[in-house]
């Protein structure tokens, strides 16, 4: 490891434990080492689909596009994708209660495999899916993709996974325990997240506005927070950094 980046780990590590209320903010770079491709960037999932598959309107209009691809980029890893030790150091730091909750763009459920109990899904989950039509919301199972477009079991509708399309709101409970959350953080450790997408990206720039917050990022390449917000940027894989920061704790 790099000595300044040693250095760098080291000092992470002492505002960590001095920090009163430290939250975790991630995206999707966090999962890249679960085998879970990022949105953007050379390998990224939008250089090669359209994001309007995700979009909304889209999705309720053409649901025969839309489904095959949703079913190959997000189900079809459900199953085997396992949390990497960036996940599990993340719920290490929250047992040992450094680390107060994350709040995760992320809708793969790795962060609660790994052990992480307050976890707010700013951007929903791929765990349940509701009926457009009765609006039933049902568990995942594969059955129900068994046949695309999704139909509902009870009165085949089209079913929609519970995860934010482009154009569709936040859920309002993750929305309000999110900022929440951010008001009281006077620490943030942004984690594998490139900070494009509104509203989600706001949220470590609320928390350094609200309490002057020290931002920490971890990330491979520069972020949009990295010359703006952060306070100490740790540049490398979020499962090598993570269990580097543990070794302090
Ligand atoms: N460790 C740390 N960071 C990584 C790693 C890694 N191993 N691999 C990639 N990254 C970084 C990339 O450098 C990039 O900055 O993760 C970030 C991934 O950026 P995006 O793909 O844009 O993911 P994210 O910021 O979470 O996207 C936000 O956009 O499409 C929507 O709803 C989707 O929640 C998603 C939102």
């Amino acid at each position: 490891m790099p000595n300044n980046l040693d250095n760098l780990i080291k000092r992470a590590a002492k505002a960590l434990k001095r920090a009163n209320y430290a939250i975790a903010f991630t995206g999707a770079g966090i999962s890249v080492e679960s085998g879970i491709p990022p949105f953007r960037g050379p390998t990224g999932l939008w250089s090669k689909y359209s994001p309007t598959i995700l979009d909304l309107y889209h999705f309720r209009d053409f649901p025969e596009e839309s489904w095959p691809t949703i079913k190959e980029i997000f189900y079809d890893y459900w199953e085997t994708a396992k949390p990497n030790p960036a996940h599990y150091g993340l719920a290490e730091l929250e047992t040992n209660g450094i680390i107060k909750e994350i709040i995760t763009q992320n809708i793969d459920n790795l962060h609660q495999k790994a052990g992480s109990k307050r976890v707010h899904e700013f951007h929903g989950t791929l765990k349940t899916l509701t009926c457009m039509d009765c609006y039933h919301n049902f568990k995942y199972d594969p059955i129900l993709l068994k046949k695309l477009p999704a139909s509902c079991p009870d009165c085949h509708g089209l079913l929609k996974p519970n995860f934010v399309f482009f154009s569709e709101a936040i859920p309002e409970q993750a929305k309000i325990s999110s900022i929440e959350a951010i008001v009281k953080a006077d620490l943030i450790l942004v984690i594998g997240t490139l900070g494009e997408v509104m509203p989600a990206c706001q949220l470590p720039y609320l928390a350094k506005k609200t309490n002057n917050a020290t931002i920490i990022e971890i990330n491979i390449e520069e972020s949009n927070f990295t010359r703006k917000i952060t306070d100490i940027f740790l540049k490398g894989k979020a499962g090598e950094i993570l269990p580097e920061i543990l070794h302090y704790f």
